[in-house]
Formats: structure tokens, C-alpha cells, sequence
């Protein structure tokens, strides 16, 4: 093989014990991965059923789609954007792809932030591009500075911003990402906004970065907020002049997203209630699992404004955060993912917990974590 060295995800590990458990018969609570375990809101399952039965599911993108996810910024951010710079992309992970492609040539220097979520760094190394690492640490609330922008020398070509973030749940308010955007524009950078999350938080805004700068090339996901991961769709919002050339990116590389997933993605954008309701219980969640770490003497930890993700120092508790999520599936069948997924430096001393599990999966672990845990 001549293609680059890519780390794999340290999480998949934990997952493929955690589903050998369950083959075993044995429990295991899935907070290892940022997935919803409830699965897609029952009208987004009905449509499914109802297109398996009348479209050939052929290669297709959905007009309709394409319009309502405009409609939904119309709504949401007061933005007007034509359907045409929306592309329906196979999931968050893909729309990235594309956009590494079309916005960088090999060898160009990407900024993102440490920790972050892994598949930017190793996506950028299996495209050729070098990952510039700003390191966000819990003293400045895992945010980046317009300084840290300022700082990078040389200027790198893009930048990769994420609000809600992963691992960290911290989320850019309107006047912090108007500043990044403006050190950002003033350099050069083009800027890459991942608002997977968007939609799951707790009472801070979300403010994308298309009302902010127009040029931002935004990602986002039926994965999250919509409890859709296995469908595999997602979309990109990109400017106007790039829209036809990064759709044939697009099709020459994936042809279409799933065509089934399409339909019962467009019941899931009006599934309001249900997507709240599962909102809220991850609030509820998010309270449970902060209130009972600090029991467990875990609280060296910033709530998260938004996704659902506790991001953990557990320094006194191990040094080897890989060996720390292998015992912890293993002995007592919870799943968390080791901080070296995010943060290659200083993530052996941290876990992430995500807690978009059920209250009765939150309540279980943390007992399990009582008995365990060293007192
Ligand atoms: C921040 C972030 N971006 C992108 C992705 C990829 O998501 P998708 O399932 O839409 O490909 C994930 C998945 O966990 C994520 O956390």
C-alpha cells in the first residue's frame, strides 16, 4: 500500500467488545460511540415503508429535499439559500471528503482544533493534506482564540470549525465565531463549519456560520439531531460559484446518498416533537451523568453546551485512557471512548461519555461505575 498511515478510530475497538458481549448474552450500555440508540423518528420509518413500496429506489436526489433543507435555514437562521448550493451528501463523513477535495490541494496545511473529532485529523492525512493542530484546552473552555488564528504561521489554507463540538460539546456564540471569521477572512482561510449538532444543545443558540460569512462551506447530518447514523445522509451548503463543480465531486465519487434515506429524511425535518422530545431527555441525561460522576469523585469536566458528550479528565484515576475504556468494557460492560481518539497528546488522561442513551442506560452505568471505580 503507498497511501498514508491512518490511525483507526480507538472507539471501534471498545465497540466490537461491546458487541461481542452482546452476542454472549452479556449487557452492555453503548456510550462509547456518538450515536442516538433510539433509532429515526417513527415518520421518518413510515416514509421508508411507504417508498419501499411505490419508488424503485433508483440513483436519485431529492428536489424536495434539497428545498426543505433550505427552507430549514430560512427558518432557523433567516438565512435565503438557494436549493441549488444545498448537495445531499452520504452523511457528514462524506460531505467532508468532497470538501477537502475541491477546496485544497495535496500538501495545503488545514487548521482544527485539539481535542476534536478524529476523522478530521486522519481524513486530512488519507487526502494528503497536513492537519495544523490549535490546541483548546478546558483553561480557555475548549474554544479557539482569534489570537490562536492570528498565531498560525504560516497562514494554513482552511480552517475546520466545529460548533457543537466533539468531544467537548462546546459551542461558538455569535460574537466569538464572528470574530474567528473575521481573522479568518482577513488571512485568507477558508473555513469548513461542521454543525452536525446543531439542533442538540441546552439553551445556548446555535448560530451557523453562513449568517456570518457567506463564503463558509457549512456540513451537516441526518446523524444526530435526527437519530439517523446508519442512513448515511447528510448535506453541504456551499457558495455559489463552488455548487456545480463540488456536486460533480459528488456524483463522480459517491453518485448519490442512499435514495430510501432521502425519503425518510424529509418526514424526519418536520418530525418536531419527537426530535424535542429526544432533545430533552438528553438534557435530562446530560444532568444525571454530570451529577452522578461528581459523586464518583469524576469532576474535572466543562458541561457541554450542546451534542451529547461529556468530556472527562480522569487523571487520577489512569494515565492509559485506552486501557481504562478496554477494562471498563470488559469488566463491567460499559462503553466510553478513550480521549486518545481526540486529542493524540493529552487525551490519555481523558474519557468521553455520551449519554444519548436511555435515562435507564445513564442510571444503570453510573452504578456499575460505583462498584468499579476505586473509591
Ligand atoms: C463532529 C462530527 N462530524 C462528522 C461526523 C460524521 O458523521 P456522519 O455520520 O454524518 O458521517 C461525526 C460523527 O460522529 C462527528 O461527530
Amino acid at each position: 500500500m503507498r497511501g498514508p498511515q491512518v490511525t483507526p478510530f480507538h472507539a471501534g475497538a471498545i465497540a466490537r467488545r461491546g458487541a461481542a458481549r452482546l452476542r454472549a448474552g452479556l449487557p452492555f450500555i453503548p456510550m462509547h460511540f456518538g450515536q442516538p440508540s433510539a433509532g429515526a423518528p417513527a415518520a421518518a420509518i413510515a416514509a421508508a415503508h411507504r417508498a419501499l413500496d411505490r419508488d424503485a429506489l433508483g440513483y436519485d436526489e431529492l428536489v424536495e429535499l434539497r428545498e426543505r433543507i433550505a427552507a430549514y435555514y430560512a427558518d432557523t437562521h433567516g438565512l435565503a439559500i438557494a436549493p441549488e448550493r444545498v448537495l445531499l451528501t452520504a452523511g457528514a463523513s462524506a460531505g467532508l471528503v468532497a470538501a477537502y477535495a475541491a477546496m485544497f490541494r495535496p500538501g495545503d496545511r488545514v487548521a482544527l482544533l485539539r481535542p476534536g473529532y478524529p476523522a478530521y485529523r486522519n481524513t486530512l492525512c488519507a487526502m494528503r493534506l497536513e492537519p495544523v493542530e490549535i490546541r483548546c484546552g478546558a483553561e480557555q473552555h475548549y474554544r479557539p482564540t482569534p489570537a490562536q488564528i492570528e498565531a498560525l504561521d504560516p497562514a494554513p489554507e482552511g480552517i475546520l470549525l466545529a460548533s457543537p463540538a466533539n468531544p467537548t460539546g462546546a459551542m461558538l456564540d455569535a460574537p466569538l465565531l464572528t470574530a474567528l471569521l473575521a481573522s479568518c477572512r482577513a488571512r485568507r482561510i477558508r473555513v469548513i463549519s461542521d454543525e452536525i449538532y446543531h439542533g442538540v444543545g441546552y439553551g445556548a443558540p446555535f448560530v451557523s456560520a453562513l449568517e456570518i460569512d457567506p463564503d463558509a462551506v457549512v456540513i451537516n447530518s441526518f446523524s444526530k439531531l435526527y437519530r439517523m447514523p446508519g442512513w448515511r445522509l447528510g448535506w453541504m451548503i456551499v457558495p455559489p460559484a463552488w455548487a456545480e463543480q463540488i456536486h460533480v465531486y459528488l456524483t463522480n465519487m459517491f453518485l448519490t446518498p442512499s435514495t430510501l434515506a432521502q425519503h425518510a429524511a424529509l418526514a424526519a425535518m418536520d418530525a418536531r416533537e419527537d426530535l424535542e422530545h429526544w432533545v430533552a431527555i438528553y438534557g435530562r441525561n446530560r444532568a444525571r451523568l454530570i451529577d452522578g460522576l461528581a459523586a464518583l469523585g469524576i469532576t474535572r469536566l466543562l458541561p457541554p453546551d450542546g451534542a451529547f458528550y461529556l468530556y472527562a479528565d480522569v487523571g487520577h484515576l489512569t494515565q492509559d485512557s485506552m486501557q481504562f475504556c478496554l477494562r471498563a468494557v470488559d469488566e463491567i460492560g460499559v462503553g466510553l471512548a478513550p480521549g486518545i481518539d481526540f486529542d493524540p497528546d493529552e487525551g490519555h488522561r481523558f474519557v468521553r461519555f455520551s449519554f444519548a442513551v436511555t435515562p435507564a442506560e445513564i442510571d444503570r452505568a453510573l452504578e456499575l461505575l460505583a462498584g468499579w471505580l476505586p473509591r
